[in-house]
C-alpha cells in the first residue's frame, strides 16, 4: 500500500516499502538544483524544524538544518545536551511535549534504541529518527540507496560489501534490510564479535537474500560494486578493551583498490577514522563526500514529504 507521507514519522526503514523508497528517492532528484542553491525553492517557508541532538553529529545535523533552509523553512536546535534541560534531568517525554509545540516538525537523535519511537509517541508532530543508539538510521539510508542508485544506475543485483561494526552501527542495520528488499547481494564483512544482528540476517533471508558473512575483507573486495564502510563505534562498547582488540581490523587502501574492480564505489556515511586511508580521496570510485552532499536533497525531500508541500 501507498503510504501516505503527509503527517508521517520516519522511525525505521522497515516501515518503508520499495516504492515508497523509490518515491522519496525521485522526490530527492528533483531537489537536486534546489540543494546545491541554482534554484530557489521557498516551499517551507512558513514551517519550524527543530532539530533534537543528545549525541555528537557533524553531518546528520546540518545537512537537515541547510536542507530546511533551502525549503525557506526556520530551523531551531539543541546541538549540545549539555545545555539543554535533559542535563537537568528533564525526561525525554517531556522535552518533547514542549519542542513539538515549538516547531512543526521534529529531528531527534539520542543514545537510547527506541528513543524516537517513544518521542513520536508524546508528539503530534512527525518525528524523524536522526539515530537511536546501535539502532535505526532511516534516513542515512535513504541518502545511501539514492547514492548507489546515482551512482550505479540501480539497486537490485549489486553486490554490496558493508564492512567494519556491523553489531553496533545503526547505518548498517537499515541499509542491510533495504538493500535486501530491493534484491542486492550482500556481503558482511566483520570481526567474529562485531557481526550484523541476526534478526538483520533473518529479515534478508525473508526477502530472498541469503547474505555472505565473512570476517576476511580480501575475499569480497574483487566482486563487490560498492564497498561500505564503517567506523568502530567506539562509544557503545561497554569495554575499552573489546574494542582495543578490534580497532583498525579493516583498512582500505591503494591495495584494495588494485584488487577491486575498475568501478568500484567506496562509500562511508562518515565520520571515518583509520578505516579509509587518505589516498583513496583521490581516486574515482570515492564517492563518500558526495554521499554526505545527497543528504541535502534527500532529507529536502523527507521534509518536503511529510509538511504536504510535495505530492508523489
Ligand atoms: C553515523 C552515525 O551517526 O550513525 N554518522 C552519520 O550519521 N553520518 C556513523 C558513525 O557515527 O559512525
Amino acid at each position: 500500500m501507498k503510504m501516505n507521507f503527509k503527517g508521517a514519522n520516519i522511525i525505521s526503514i522497515r516501515e518503508f516499502s520499495k516504492e515508497d523508497i523509490v518515491r522519496i528517492l525521485d522526490v530527492a532528484r528533483d531537489m537536486v538544483p534546489a540543494a546545491k542553491g541554482q534554484k530557489a525553492n521557498r516551499s517551507l517557508e512558513d514551517k519550524i524544524l527543530a532539530t533534537l541532538f543528545f549525541e555528537p553529529s557533524t553531518r546528520t545535523r546540518l545537512s537537515f538544518e541547510a536542507a530546511m533552509h533551502r525549503l525557506g523553512g526556520s530551523v531551531v536546535s539543541v546541538q549540545d545536551p549539555r545545555t539543554a534541560s535533559a542535563a537537568k534531568g528533564e525526561t525525554l517525554s517531556d522535552t518533547i511535549r514542549m519542542v513539538e509545540s515549538y516547531s512543526d516538525m521534529i529531528v531527534l537523535r539520542h543514545p537510547q534504541e527506541g528513543s524516537a519511537r517513544l518521542a513520536a509517541e508524546f508528539s503530534e508532530k512527525p518525528v524523524i529518527n536522526a539515530g537511536d543508539g546501535a539502532g535505526q538510521h532511516p534516513t542515512q539510508t535513504l541518502l545511501d540507496l539514492f547514492t548507489i542508485r546515482e551512482e550505479k544506475g540501480k539497486l537490485e543485483d549489486i553486490n554490496v560489501a558493508l564492512v567494519g561494526d556491523l553489531k553496533y552501527g545503526r547505518t548498517v542495520h537499515s541499509l542491510a534490510y533495504a538493500l535486501a528488499l530491493f534484491g542486492a547481494k550482500l556481503h558482511l564483512v566483520a570481526p567474529p564479535t562485531l557481526q550484523m544482528p541476526k534478526e538483520v540476517v533473518a529479515a534478508a533471508r525473508k526477502f530472498g537474500v541469503e547474505p555472505d558473512i565473512s570476517t576476511e575483507l580480501d575475499n569480497v573486495i574483487p566482486n563487490a560494486d560498492v564497498l561500505y564502510v564503517t567506523r568502530i563505534q567506539k562509544e557503545r562498547f561497554p569495554d575499552a578493551r573489546e574494542y582495543l582488540r578490534v580497532a583498525g581490523a579493516y583498512k582500505i587502501d591503494a591495495r584494495t583498490l588494485r584488487e577491486g574492480k575498475a568501478d568500484l564505489k567506496i562509500m562511508h556515511p562518515l565520520p571515518r577514522v583509520t578505516e579509509i586511508a587518505p589516498e583513496v580521496d583521490r581516486s574515482p570510485g570515492a564517492i563518500y563526500f558526495r554521499q554526505a552532499f545527497n543528504g541535502i536533497p534527500v532529507r529536502m525531500a523527507i521534509l518536503a514529504l511529510i509538511s504536504g508541500v510535495v505530492d508523489k
